[in-house]
């Protein structure tokens, strides 16, 4: 029986293959981007740059040196919260978000930041903007931190006129874009964002260990790490310039080439497109799981405010039996459990067992999708009698 992968919330798989054959050229080819003048070097450094490029491009930012390359999301959102909130500050964010966020977020109140969780509707994980807006306004915010697309229950937050928003009243906007990067057309000038911390390895398609954190042209963080540059050694501090001052130490550069790779695939593939077909595949999914009486499906009933991340759960069965039971006797993967989001579950109602996830992505096909509801359908049809 053929695998089939329905985990790409998680990290999207198979990548295409000009990113396996990209990361092994760049293994091969050798050469450490802003360390030396020799020819590898220069083209290591040539190759960052592009891939930085590449990002402003499909993202429509005027400067690609406000990408700041990092591991993966968690470290961009890190940054991004380190380097901004200090004692006394207040952000506003949702009960939809992530441990990346949830967990750093809870570090900072140690420190004397205060925090204000803005609650998703129960039945559609979606949140209402003007309830940002009015927590925001509640008390001096100096930040805006939405979850752009759940990782969990799918749930496309109202972002589209927050920015703008944002900027009227002095508020720093930001969004947890790891599960919209790639996955659904955004433009950073429209969305007029501040602050976008997004993973290289899921809808962008990129190896693991790669991500950025793009910071807009009115935002000043603080560095945390400091050192390893490669530029303006004579000087004992941090650069003050962009990208490197917050990028120290040698950089990933199979991992970058993987994704300049996949930057590259993406744009002759476009956003749009990529959005259409997973679209297709959400709503055989949603379609299919709604259809089957012992299934409880949870999120919005409107696809187009869904992402690829679809959360249901079985009457009366563990998820986690339920996630074996595919993985062992189907192949089929999907995640089940928590999703790194206990708060999200809490919001929906279905803490602490938490749901099984099914996430297609852009390499699989409507027939992969009537296997795994054919399997469901059994499964479903077992547990009604
Ligand atoms: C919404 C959200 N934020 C942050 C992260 C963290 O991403 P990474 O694993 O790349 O650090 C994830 C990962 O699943 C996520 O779904």
């Amino acid at each position: 029986m053929k695998p089939l992968y329905l985990d790409n919330a998680a990290t999207t798989h198979p990548k295409p293959e000009s990113v396996y054959l990209a990361v092994m050229d760049a293994l091969r080819s050798g050469g450490s981007p802003g360390r030396g003048v020799h020819n590898q070097a220069i083209a290591a450094d040539r190759l960052v740059f592009e891939t930085r490029e590449a990002l402003a491009e499909l993202f429509n930012a005027d400067n690609s040196d406000r990408f700041i390359f990092t591991e993966n999301a968690t470290s961009a959102i890190n940054l991004a919260l380190f380097g901004l909130l200090q004692s006394g500050d207040c952000i506003v964010t949702t009960s939809m978000e992530h441990n990346a966020v949830v967990r750093p977020l809870k570090e900072l109140q140690k420190r004397g930041v205060n925090i204000v969780k803005v609650s998703a509707d129960p039945m559609t994980g979606i949140v209402e903007r003007a309830d940002l807006q009015e927590a925001c306004l509640q008390q001096k915010t100096r930040l805006l931190l939405v979850n752009h697309c759940s990782n969990v229950f799918g749930s496309i937050q109202p972002v589209s006129e927050l920015g703008e928003w944002c900027q009227k009243h002095g508020i720093v906007f930001m969004l947890d874009g790891a599960q919209s990067a790639g996955s659904i057309p955004i433009d950073f000038k429209a969305l007029q964002v501040d602050l976008f911390a997004a993973p290289g390895h899921k809808g962008l398609l990129g190896p693991q260990g790669t991500g950025f954190l793009y910071i807009g042209g009115g935002v000043e963080l603080s560095p945390f790490v400091f050192g390893g540059t490669g530029a303006d050694s004579q000087s004992p501090y941090q650069p003050k310039n962009l990208p490197e001052r917050f990028e120290s130490g040698t950089m990933n550069l199979p991992g970058l080439a993987g994704l300049y790779a996949a930057l590259q695939f993406l744009q002759k593939r476009g956003v749009d497109e990529i959005r259409k077909h997973e679209v297709t595949l959400i709503s055989k999914i949603v379609t299919g799981l709604k259809g089957m009486k012992s299934v409880n499906l949870y999120g919005t009933d409107n696809v187009m405010l869904r992402s690829n991340a679809i959360s249901f759960n079985l009457v009366d069965r563990d998820p986690a039996e339920i996630g074996y039971f595919l993985d062992q006797q189907e192949q089929i993967r999907v995640r089940v459990g928590l999703h790194c989001a206990p708060d999200a579950h809490r919001t929906m109602g279905t803490f602490p067992a938490g749901t099984v996830r099914v996430s297609p992505g852009l390499f699989n096909t409507e027939e992969e999708i009537d296997r795994f509801l054919q399997v469901m359908h059994v499964l479903a049809h077992e547990s009604h009698c």
